[in-house]
């Protein structure tokens, strides 16, 4: 199979290469590669704070523990029921597409990771693409725990190269603390909420997102999981009263396989870019626990601690939006610039774990927030709002409509004629229409 960079050379858009985008219609040309870079950026987390003393209230803890054994300080809960999975999506993703300067109507897909999503379906994914307005946008969710945000990137990464996309937006968002039991202190207090998006464009310009090493051992599966709510243990009042929707986890077996798959994932995933440790500018790890960051990067690997990017004290592991979240402050703190290599390396249930190679390519100051951009940007979220209520309006109307909305009315008792099938011919084994 050909290395990523040996892919089909195509032209970027708006040139004259060819383009996914219905809209810029362009004609093929071979001499130019496509490179996937992330060109937008975004977070969003609850207002909520629970420290670790709020937490001694709660279960038999100690700020010491926490702090000795994790490195969490506090974290964010959604505790407004409104807030949710999405509306925390939502968030990013505006801010992401307002970093980026894009319009929602140029996305073509939107990939959202998460293991606490809106609904088991729709997608959280179809939920964002509603309410930003990407009309143009093909939506879905990705499920792969922790290493969810970083399997993501590669998915958008895969389309940009292939010329399926010009414009991905790629969303971690997680509300954990609707499916933690907090009564259980092996998993409260290390769990919070939040949400990150990062947008990536097909560019001309080298670099941006480099190789992706994704893994699996769906023998750990049990060991952390949400038992109930899926097809092996639906819901019913049991599987509520026993508490089998709610984070099981063994953490000492996580910790020991954690550990052991940031070293060899980074290893992997820069020997594939073509990049040595010492060439890397930033690692932005899974922010789950600092004891396993310790153990891993920066003992094994022997990276240096300031090329190692922390932020779980204020957040816990927020699972797949840890990345995310932690690029953007990463970005906010004046550590990530224009020429650096960067790595984001996570793991999390499955058992998975993904790790990517970056080479940042764009400048990182934020645009000057202009008033009038802001406002059309603003106008454009109602118009979407308005739209989506419009449509939900019209299937509405369809519904209680008595008559068959496609055509004529159905005059009550006359029989609808079934439309009349042409019938299909074998032919050289092959299976076709007689025209
Ligand atoms: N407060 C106080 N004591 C606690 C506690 C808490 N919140 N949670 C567990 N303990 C107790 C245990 O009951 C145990 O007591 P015992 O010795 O009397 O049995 C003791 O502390 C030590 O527990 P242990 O499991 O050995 O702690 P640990 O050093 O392994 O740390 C984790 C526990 C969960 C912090 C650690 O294993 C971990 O981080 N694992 C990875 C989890 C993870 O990252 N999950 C998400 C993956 S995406």
């Amino acid at each position: 199979m050909a290395e990523p960079n040996e892919l089909p050379l195509v032209t970027p858009p708006g040139q004259n290469g060819a383009s996914a985008h219905p809209r810029e219609s362009v004609t093929p040309r071979e001499s130019e590669r496509r490179y996937a870079q992330i060109i937008g950026w975004g977070y969003a987390i609850p207002e909520k704070v629970i420290t670790n003393h709020d937490l001694e209230q709660i279960v038999d803890t100690t700020d010491e523990w926490i702090r000795s054994r994790t490195g969490i300080e506090e974290r964010r809960v959604a505790a407004d029921p409104k807030e949710t999975t999405a509306t925390l999506a939502i968030d990013a993703a505006r801010r992401a597409l307002e970093v980026a300067d894009v319009h929602p109507s140029k996305l073509d897909l939107i990939i959202c990771s998460s293991s606490s999503p809106e609904y088991i379906f729709p997608s959280t994914a179809s939920v964002v693409q509603d309410a930003i307005g990407a009309e143009n946008a093909g939506a879905f969710d990705l499920s792969a725990a922790c290493s969810g945000f970083v399997y993501a990137l590669s998915m958008a990464r895969g389309h940009i190269l292939a010329g399926d996309a010009e414009y991905v937006l790629v969303l971690g968002a997680e509300t954990l603390s609707r499916i933690v039991d907090w009564t259980d202190r092996n998993t409260c207090v290390l769990f919070g909420d939040g949400a990150g998006a990062v947008l990536i464009a097909a560019s001309p310009v080298p670099g941006g997102i480099l190789a992706c090493e994704l893994g699996s051992d769906g023998s750990g599966a049990e060991l952390l999981m949400v038992p109930a709510g899926g097809s092996a243990m639906p819901a019913s009042l049991e599987t509520v009263s026993s508490g089998n929707h709610f984070i099981k986890m063994d953490g000492k077996a996580v910790f020991r396989f954690a550990v052991r798959v940031m070293a060899d994932a980074t290893r992997a995933v820069l020997d594939k870019a073509g990049l040595d440790i010492d060439s890397l500018d930033l690692v932005i790890p899974h922010q789950a626990n600092i004891r396993i960051v310790q153990n891993s990067v920066l003992k094994q690997l022997r990276i240096p601690e300031e090329k190692v990017f922390i932020n779980l004290q204020k957040y816990g592991n927020t699972s797949t939006a840890s990345i995310p979240i932690a690029l953007c402050e990463a970005i906010e703190a004046g550590k990530v610039k224009p020429g650096n290599n960067l790595v984001f390396v996570g793991f999390g249930g499955g058992l998975t774990w993904a790790a990517c190679a970056v080479h940042w390519s764009v400048p990182t100051d934020r645009p000057t927030t202009d008033w009038w951009k802001s406002t059309r940007r603003q106008a454009g979220y109602q118009a979407a709002a308005a739209r989506s209520m419009w449509r939900r309006a019209v299937r509405w109307v369809y519904q209680v409509w008595p008559d068959d909305p496609e055509g004529k009315p159905i005059p009550d008792g006359e029989p609808v004629k079934e439309p009349v099938k042409e019938p299909e011919i074998q032919q050289n084994g092959v299976l076709r229409r007689d025209e």
